[in-house]
């Protein structure tokens, strides 16, 4: 009992203020300013969709932004499947077939294990390509942002 005696005074300011904090605004953002991407619309309205953008496909290769960039994809995929049977992408872009095809080698990256060895099928974690590469639209940004790619 004499230790929490001694302890509470120097508690009572810290709890002062904690309690005043609850009370100071968050930041300044009002229910106002708040707008989804859906827009101000009613719950039972629908938004009309989305223009469909043409995409990117006048250059070779997209500069990278930063050095591990997954690079972006200066083709059309979306008749490329991929599942568990077939993967379009490595018929082009995979050790056996690249030179043929005239494509870029997929990373030998993609190739290696957890432990960097490296196999002769891909490695099941980059399987699924369009995780993680992705083609590009002349699209404005959804979000206004200041980003500025690294060289
Ligand atoms: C018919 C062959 C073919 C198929 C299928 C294909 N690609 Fe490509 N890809 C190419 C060629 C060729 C290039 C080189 C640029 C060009 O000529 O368009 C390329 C370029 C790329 C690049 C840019 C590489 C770099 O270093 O900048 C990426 C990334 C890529 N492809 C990913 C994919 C993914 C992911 C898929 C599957 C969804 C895919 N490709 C399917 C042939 C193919
Ligand atoms: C988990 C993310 C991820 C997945 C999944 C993935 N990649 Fe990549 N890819 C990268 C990154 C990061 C790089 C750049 C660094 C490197 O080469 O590892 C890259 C590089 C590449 C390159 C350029 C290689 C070079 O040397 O310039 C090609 C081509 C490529 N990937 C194709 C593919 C294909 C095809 C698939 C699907 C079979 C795929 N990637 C799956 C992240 C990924």
């Amino acid at each position: 009992m004499k230790r929490l005696i001694t302890i509470l005074p120097r508690l009572i300011p810290a709890a002062a203020v904690i309690a005043l904090l609850a009370f100071v605004p968050l930041n300044t953002a009002t229910a106002d300013a708040v707008s989804s991407l859906r827009g101000p619309l009613a719950l039972e309205k629908e938004k009309s969709p989305p223009p469909v953008y043409k995409l990117k496909l006048d250059q070779e290769k997209f500069d990278r932004n930063f050095k591990t960039q997954p690079p972006l994809i200066p083709h059309k995929v979306a008749k490329y499947k991929i599942n568990l049977k077939a993967n379009r992408c490595v018929k082009c872009h995979g050790k056996a077939n690249y030179k043929e095809e005239e494509a870029p080698m997929i990373g030998v990256s993609h190739y290696q294990d957890k432990n960097g060895k490296e196999g002769k099928k891909i490695n099941m974690g980059r399987y699924f390509c369009t995780q993680c590469h992705v083609a590009q639209a002349d699209a404005k940004p959804l979000v206004a942002n200041t980003f500025k790619g690294t060289k």
